[in-house]
């Protein structure tokens, strides 16, 4: 937790002005317009309850509402991320926003930025989720901000088009009516869930589709009514082993695979780079022919069964029989580390070959930060498209490298 002196705790004031200080520090915030919008609004009126250092924690969630096994379904998003997403969402004076996953403070912070000539409507699915916002803009001086009780999977039809539309929970899909509802111009900023990580994708309007303009990681809870993630799997392998995927033509024997774990390692180094994780996984979870994420817990990891590459979940290629991840050492030539893999299983040869390949390749021609462009094409794809595609319910994701 970043928290501030001990002079300055329990004094909200303080509190935030050292929240605004710390969120510039670490690129959250690059624009004095943000950080004036951060430093106006009292984030703790919005989490009634909660202690003022958790309220201004940059890097916390606070809970607001959780289902029946006790897992979130609501929370007030951390700071650090809102301001990333306000970043990536530029707003301007006058502008019509549209805010999909509502809490309050974040509509109060758009708000800010739109200032008295233009105009923010919420949206949450959750009557409780919906009055505790309305009480809390009320409570906050955002009387103004519109707030309504609806699945965001059909937009807010009524207010169309926004110049900004910023969806503030994990979405695996784009709905038709999240383009539509966009002025020309307009942008979309999305938490966009492929292949079972999400990222905040600002996406501006191009024709009937989208195109990425910037993409951060990201984690959000899932969204629940028509929009839910109904496509993702997870199979247990056994205690602490899991493999996940969204991805139909990825079959997941259990069974199998579980088999191939028992089957001695074979490790790959590739000699290239390991650097900048987030990059190199959307590589590689689009580029893999048969991609699942493979979790392990703490346990197996320390037994020496899973490389802790696991631990966060980690971009594997799967056959019906074989699996192959990604693993690193140090590198000590260059101070850095190396990327390499890790396969079982009667494939584990071809399957590491094919994996190092990519490692290789990324390393050579796009070891920089943001080198992706993700465009979305609404509808059935029109076969065969150039880019590495993902299909998605309602349209297509396509991703290519620079
Ligand atoms: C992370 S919270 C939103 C945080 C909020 N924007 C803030 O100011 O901190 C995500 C919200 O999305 C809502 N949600 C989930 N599915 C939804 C849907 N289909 N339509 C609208 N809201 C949805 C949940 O009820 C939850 O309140």
């Amino acid at each position: 937790m970043t928290v501030p002196d001990d002079s300055e705790v329990r004094d909200p004031g303080a509190l935030r002005a050292s929240m605004v200080r710390a969120l510039r520090d670490q690129d959250a915030i690059t624009s004095e317009r943000v950080a004036a919008a951060f430093a106006t609004v009292p984030r703790h009126r919005f989490a009634p309850g909660a202690p003022l250092e958790l309220a201004y924690d940059l890097h916390s969630t606070v809970p607001v509402k959780k289902d029946e096994h006790g897992l979130d379904i609501s929370v007030m998003s951390a700071a650090h991320l809102q301001g990333v997403m306000l970043e990536q969402a530029d707003i301007r004076a006058g502008m019509k926003v549209l805010e999909i996953g509502s809490g309050g403070y974040n509509a109060a912070l758009v708000q800010e930025l739109v200032g008295g000539e233009g105009a923010v409507t919420t949206v949450d699915i959750d009557r409780d989720v919906i009055d505790r916002a309305r009480r809390c803009l009320d409570d906050a001086g955002y009387g103004q901000v519109r707030t309504v009780l609806a699945d965001g999977e059909s937009g807010v039809p009524d207010g169309a088009p926004y110049d900004r539309i910023i969806v503030t929970v994990a979405a695996w899909d784009i709905p038709a009516p999240w383009i539509g509802g966009l002025t020309g111009n307009g942008r979309l900023v999305v938490p966009l869930t492929v292949r079972c990580t999400t990222r905040s994708i600002a996406f501006d309007r191009d024709g009937e589709g989208l195109l990425s303009r910037s993409y951060r990681l990201a984690r959000f809870v899932p969204m629940q009514g028509e929009g839910a993630p109904k496509e993702e799997r997870k199979v247990l392998l056994r205690d602490g082993v899991a493999l996940q995927t969204d991805d139909v033509r990825v079959r997941l024997d259990a069974e199998a695979l579980n088999r191939a774990l028992d089957e001695p390692r074979l490790v790959r180094w590739s000699g290239a780079a390991y650097e900048l994780p987030d990059e190199l996984e959307l590589y590689l979870t689009l580029n893999l022919s048969s991609a699942a994420r493979l979790h392990s817990s703490k346990d197996v990891v320390e037994s020496g069964l899973v490389e802790a590459s696991a631990l966060l979940g980690v971009p594997t290629l799967v056959s019906e029989d074989s699996i192959a991840y990604r693993t690193r050492r140090e590198n000590e030539n260059t101070g850095g580390f190396e990327s390499g893999v890790v396969a079982h299983g009667p494939q584990a040869e071809a399957l590491a070959d094919q994996y190092v390949e990519l490692l290789r390749r990324w390393a050579r021609n796009h070891r920089r930060r943001g080198t992706a462009t993700i465009r979305y094409l609404p509808g059935p794809a029109a076969s065969p498209l150039p880019q590495v595609t993902v299909p998605k319910r309602h349209g297509v994701v396509a991703v290519t490298w620079h």
